[in-house]
């Protein structure tokens, strides 16, 4: 790894996790190993993302198009999450994590949402990395009820339809408050966005890796963050 051209730490990171399935046919396991290997995979990353002082991380759970996996694969995962939240709801107190999670949450069953309700309250309040999880997340649908809350909004007379901005819009979004992403990863080679945060992306700079989620290591994280370091973030504007 070269020199970096800056040192600046991206404040905010989305993650999409990719290839457990192909990390457990490469063993010779079954498509569920590589989804428990990926959980871990994960466990690590955000330790390790939290001494790095990254302040917001945005990870790619389980997208509105994976319910169209088959039952078994989805039931598989919907049993991991649960199994995760209530170890992450066991552990939470003893670390800074802040736990958001966003998607069409309705959709999860009714103990999973209490689990999830349990761990945002229980750590609300912690100061260090906010980790926001997309479960049954679509960034289309984001966008749509974006739209529709704001139509809700003029139609009540609360909103003019000239003050629809950006900044208006944005607010809506489900990451919000949370500044835009400054870098995506994607691993397992796959070179597309899968639906995810379409609006916040719009000037992220992005870095695939071919690694697979479950072999995902700090190394890969220093190597996507020097990748960021040297790249020349314009926004559209010339160099000055
Ligand atoms: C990512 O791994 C996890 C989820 C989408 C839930 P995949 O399950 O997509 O793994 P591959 O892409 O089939 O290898
Ligand atoms: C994107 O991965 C969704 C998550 C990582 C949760 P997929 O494996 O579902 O994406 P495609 O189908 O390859 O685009
Ligand atoms: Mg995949």
């Amino acid at each position: 790894m070269g020199k970096p051209a800056s040192n600046i730490i991206p404040s905010h990171i989305a993650v999409i996790m990719d290839g457990n399935g192909r990390w457990a046919k490469s063993k010779g396991l079954p498509r569920s190993k590589g989804h428990e290997a990926g959980v871990k995979s994960l466990q690590e990353f955000i330790k390790y993302a939290g001494k790095l002082g990254i302040k917001y991380i945005t990870i790619y759970a389980f997208s509105s198009e994976n319910w169209l996996r088959p039952e078994s694969e989805v039931k598989t995962l919907m049993n991991l999450l649960r199994k995760y939240l209530k170890s992450e709801l066991k552990t939470a107190q003893k670390n800074e994590v802040r736990y958001r999670f966003i998607g069409d949450l309705f959709r999860l069953d009714a103990d999973i949402r209490d689990l999830i309700r349990d761990i945002e309250t229980l750590t609300k309040d912690k100061q260090g990395l906010t980790l926001n999880i997309a479960l049954s997340y679509g960034g289309k649908d984001e966008i749509v009820t974006a739209a529709r809350a704001l139509a809700t909004e003029v139609k009540e007379g609360r909103l003019t339809p000239d003050a629809i901005n950006e900044e208006t819009f944005a607010s809506k979004l489900l990451t919000y408050p949370a500044p835009y992403p400054d870098l995506l990863i994607r691993t397992s080679g796959e070179q597309r966005i899968s639906n995810f945060l379409l609006w916040q992306l719009a000037y992220t700079e992005m870095v695939f890796v071919d690694t697979l989620w479950p072999d995902f290591s700090a190394k890969d994280l220093d190597f996507a963050i020097n990748e960021f370091q040297n790249r020349k973030r314009r926004f559209g504007k010339i160099e000055d």
